[in-house]
């Protein structure tokens, strides 16, 4: 008697849609799980990380999640823990507790794999870090040969083209000495981006640069952050943060005190320690 009202259907009702929701109601579950596992992790991820130096507690119950290509802008008055955290997460600092991933894959204690993961996140230097022995050339050529294995004159090809890309491929023959410091500067740019990195770290980038060199270095990173790079960087410049930044995350005393949108954190700041921070940064 209950389902007499399916054989005698032909009023028009289409007695499709009840199946195929019951069917719904069923498998919910199941495909939530698989969309969860089809969908891409966050770039980098951190959880619940701490760090020392002897007795000094330079990171506090870092957590943090960078879905890709998203910017990051760390911000912070000196000694609050920035470098630390960038250093991090290509495991130039190892941790004491808590997890590191990039791109889904926890951070490897030694060996290939963390040869490996390296490469797959550039890192930027406030002093650019160039070989003083070999050129311009050699320099953004040589990682890519002796890590990713690919041949040199493939190697050469696509320095030039990351030359080229940054303003510098007249330059390419030359030792860094030759070059000013935003020259150089685009050169570690150039040299991180040969390895094709998932994933870019600037501590300070232009920090010490004359302030005439400091937009040739930023103006790259605007390029970059707009093809899509994932970055996370460290640094004073203010108009840079807010012009190329997705996200804000101030630091004090080794803990994330605020993770929140540029304009937000300028214009609305939460805690004491970031009004006092802009106050100072913003005053001259
Ligand atoms: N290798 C180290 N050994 C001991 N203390 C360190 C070392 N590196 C950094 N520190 C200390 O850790 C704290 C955080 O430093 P850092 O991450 O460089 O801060 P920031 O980049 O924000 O200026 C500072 O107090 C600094 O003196
Ligand atoms: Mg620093």
């Amino acid at each position: 008697m209950s389902d007499a009202a399916a054989p005698t259907g032909t009023t028009g009702d289409d007695p499709k849609p009840e199946p195929a929701d019951s069917k719904n109601a069923v498998s919910t579950g199941a495909e939530a799980e698989h969309r969860a596992t089809d969908s891409a992790p966050p770039m980098i991820s951190m959880r619940a990380v701490d760090k020392h130096f002897g007795k000094l507690h330079v990171l506090r119950d870092i957590n943090l999640e960078v879905p890709r290509g998203q910017v990051v802008i760390v911000l912070g008055p000196s000694g609050s823990g920035k470098s630390t955290l960038c250093r991090t997460i290509n495991r130039l600092e190892p941790i004491d507790t808590g997890s590191i991933a990039v791109d889904g894959v926890p951070l490897p204690a030694e060996g290939k794999a963390l040869a490996a993961l390296r490469a797959d996140v550039g890192m930027v230097f406030q002093s650019f870090n160039l070989f003083a022995h070999k050129t311009i050339l050699e320099n953004v050529s040589l990682a890519p040969v002796k890590v990713r294995k690919i041949k040199k004159e493939q190697a050469r090809t696509r320095a030039m083209e990351l030359l080229e890309r940054v303003g510098i491929a007249n330059q390419a023959d030359k030792y860094p000495a030759q070059l000013s410091g935003g020259q150089q500067q685009r050169v570690a740019i150039a040299r991180a981006l040969a390895m094709n990195p998932k994933v870019m770290l600037f501590d300070e980038p232009t920090s010490a640069l004359d302030p005439e060199m400091v937009n040739e270095v930023l103006d790259v990173m605007v390029s970059l952050a707009k093809e899509g790079m994932t970055m996370l960087v460290g640094t004073h410049e203010m108009g840079f943060a807010r012009r190329a930044g997705d996200r804000v995350l101030f630091m004090a005393d080794g803990a994330i005190v605020e993770d929140t949108d540029p304009e937000t954190f300028f214009t609305t700041p939460k805690s004491e320690r970031a009004k006092d921070f802009l106050g100072k940064i913003l005053s001259h």
